[in-house]
């Protein structure tokens, strides 16, 4: 069984890569899919890009052209929850797009229109695997929820109550959703996995810059450690 990694940025995904037997590198649309080994799994790793597009298109290769069984994303998040800290991980439990916005039209906010789903449950299994994984590799806080994806890098304390108060989102980022979506339109599993870089407030472009690299070690352990134990 293959498993889809993807991580948005080249940090996200540049320790699996390094540690990766890979066996074949294939482009499509722009991305490199690497196939091989990793931390004893069949994977097919990946960086997707930066947004919702770009995650949608690289969900819908992985399931067509690599025919993985489940995707993992990984990488690093703004902190809504009050009880996140700066490297701290969000295990997924569904995920929502907190910019899709048809209000105008009496649609209620984050819901896409004519569609019956609109919050993408992620994967039991992957959840508990992911949260024993994070046991084993991190002293870290962990906390579980709804994860908030929009092509936007949030940083105001405003914006941080509005997606708190209006979804209960415990992350920000601006791909985990259109994985998701991509996933439920596919039956595959899912699971996000968030590390956090910064509060998504007026400091997040300095904090952003200084702690995504240690966010995304942090990530990375635990999906190496969920795939050892798949
Ligand atoms: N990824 C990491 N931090 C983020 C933020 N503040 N907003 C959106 N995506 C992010």
């Amino acid at each position: 069984m293959t498993i889809g990694v993807i991580g948005a940025m080249e940090e996200e995904v540049a320790l699996f890569l390094e540690e990766m037997e890979t066996e074949q590198v294939e482009e499509y649309a722009g991305i490199r899919y690497h196939r091989g080994r990793l931390a004893g799994a069949d994977a097919v790793v990946c960086k997707s890009g930066v947004g919702k597009v770009n995650a949608a298109i690289c969900t819908q290769i992985l399931i067509d052209r690599f025919n993985v069984k489940a995707i993992v994303f990984t990488g690093v998040a703004g902190a809504l929850h009050p009880d996140l800290d700066i490297g701290d991980l969000v295990i997924s439990t569904s995920c929502q797009q907190h910019d899709m916005d048809v209000t105008a039209l009496g649609f209620a906010p984050g819901q896409i229109p004519f569609q019956a789903v609109s919050v993408f449950p992620a994967d039991e299994r992957l959840i508990r695997l992911a949260e024993e994984a994070a046991r084993r590799a991190a002293d870290v806080k962990t906390v579980k929820g709804k994860v908030l994806s929009g092509d936007q890098f949030i940083s105001s304390s405003e914006k941080v109550a509005e997606l708190r108060e209006k979804w209960e989102g415990v992350c920000v980022e601006m791909e985990g959703a259109a994985v998701a979506h991509v996933c439920y339109a596919n039956r595959v599993p899912y699971v996000v996995i968030r590390s956090m870089s910064d509060r998504a407030d007026h400091s997040a472009n300095v904090n952003f810059a200084e702690f995504t690299k240690l966010a995304a070690e942090r990530s990375c352990a635990i999906v190496r450690e969920m795939l050892n134990r798949w």
